[in-house]
């Protein structure tokens, strides 16, 4: 089949290369010349495992193009993927300008029937709102449908989930639409399920909610395991043996950031108050997470009394490993706190490093590598659990800080390897561990 996908996003990008690996001959539009120039070249604006290899061989196969113009985009396509970003405005609720900009764009361009299908994160309501946008700003009338198909991929293994994705959720406005849309995505071989569209755009905001309630609610475990001498870990363990908890999204640590729980949660809080409803749960979700983001400067207070001079390592500052995504991580809020307190600050990442640049306080001092990092620091913060830092060499990095202090946000290490290595060890819902001392 032939798709346009309308925004070269996270989203929009992983869609349309997917989709044109799966055999469709996909168009890719996006206003920014630059980056389409850069994807027509075969490079990928963002860091995603496995994208470039796959946006490379499908341009080769002549399935896959990249264009700034809309009319050209539109005419060819029989089913338009819509796929520009929400942010976030203000007051927490989604942004839709861009998305109505391409509703009219679409009424403007479409010259026969097409299927127009959502694939960002909207709130309830909004395809309507995008098939009246058309509906009434068409230049030819044709017929359309609507369908709203949302995301649900996490970067870092954004193209393994699209291949092997739990589900796919159709909400469409008619049988046929919903049916044109499941042929398009048979080939992936994943379990299809169809219901209407609000009920498809709201699966994807409390899917999102849901998760993001896991991780608070095991951060909240984690603060009284501290208090109470329990492991949280052993406890998440014990706790998603149950198949009706299940394992995922237990494991604790400073809160969950990235390009989709801090947004989604926020705009879903704001959709309920549109209908006077106060979702007083989801509330309490962001705060904990607010909360959880200051943890460890808090813990590393206490410990030192003052940050004041003080050199800090921070280790990982993407929200999450495999990505150089810097949106809502916690090592913004983390590194503005410590050099508001006075600390001096060692940052390495290995690969967000050149996106942080622009986003973190500008007292932060970026580091080559690891080694570089931690040496003469009082203490290091592991903040992102990229595997590196799981392997590096403890013995050697313990000579060259000063003091051997960690304080782990991922609980990375276990406290017996601590123990062994010798580290004052700081991490989430876990006893702190001292070393002791050597008897002369
Ligand atoms: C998430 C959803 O998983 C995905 O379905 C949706 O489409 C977009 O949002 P993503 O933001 O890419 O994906 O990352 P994810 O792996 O879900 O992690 C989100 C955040 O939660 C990260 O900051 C991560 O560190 C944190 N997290 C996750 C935890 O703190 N504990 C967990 O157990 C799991």
């Amino acid at each position: 089949m032939r798709i346009a996908v309308v925004g070269t996003g996270y989203v929009g990008l992983v869609t349309g290369v997917c989709l044109s690996e799966i055999g469709h001959e996909v168009i890719c539009i996006d206003i920014d010349e630059a980056k389409i120039e850069k994807l027509n070249n075969g490079f990928s604006p963002i860091y995603e495992p496995g994208l470039e290899q796959l946006l490379n061989d499908n341009i080769a196969e002549g399935r896959l193009s990249f264009t700034t113009d809309f009319e050209q985009g539109f005419q060819y396509a029989q089913a338009i993927y819509i796929a520009v970003g929400t942010p976030q405005r203000d007051d927490g609720s989604a942004n839709l300008d861009h998305v109505e900009t391409v509703a009219r764009s679409i009424a403007n361009h479409i010259r026969e029937y097409v299927v127009v299908v959502t694939k960002s994160t909207v709130p309830v309501g909004t395809n309507h709102r995008i098939k009246q946008i058309i509906e009434e700003n068409m230049v030819e009338k044709v017929p359309f449908n609507m369908v709203s198909n949302p995301e649900f991929l996490r970067e870092g293994t954004a193209v393994h989930d699209t291949f092997h994705g739990d589900r796919i959720v159709i909400g469409a406005d008619s049988d046929s639409a919903a049916e044109f849309v499941k042929e398009i995505n048979k080939p992936f071989g994943i379990a299809v399920f169809c219901t209407d569209i609000q009920s498809a755009e709201m699966i994807k905001y409390a899917s999102n909610a849901f998760l993001a309630t896991k991780i608070s609610f095991i951060n909240e475990i984690s603060n009284l395991c501290e208090k109470l001498d329990a492991n949280v870990e052993d406890v998440s363990h014990g706790m998603g043996m149950d198949q009706r908890i299940g394992r995922q999204f237990l494991q604790a640590g400073i809160g969950y950031g990235g390009s989709c729980f801090p947004k989604d949660t926020k705009a879903l809080i704001q959709i309920a108050g549109n209908v006077e409803h106060e979702f007083d749960l989801l509330k309490s979700v962001v705060r904990v997470n607010n909360k959880q983001q200051k943890l460890l400067v808090k813990k590393a207070k206490d410990r030192f009394g003052s940050l004041e001079g003080k050199t800090i390592t921070i280790l990982g500052l993407a929200f999450k490993p495999n990505t150089d995504d810097m949106r809502e991580s916690a090592s913004i809020v983390i590194c503005d706190q410590l050099i508001r307190s006075g600390a001096i600050v060692k940052a390495y990442d290995p690969i967000a490093i050149e996106k942080a640049r622009s986003i973190l306080n500008p007292e932060v001092v970026f580091a080559a590598s690891i080694e570089v990092a931690v040496t003469h620091a009082d203490c290091m913060f592991i903040l992102t659990e990229w595997s590196q830092f799981k392997q590096m060499d403890l013995t050697a990095i313990r000579t060259m800080m000063k003091e051997a202090i960690i304080f782990d946000g991922r609980n990375i290490f276990s406290l017996e390897l601590m123990k062994e290595k010798g580290f004052e060890y700081h991490s989430v819902g876990r006893a702190s561990l001292y070393p002791i001392p050597v008897a002369n």
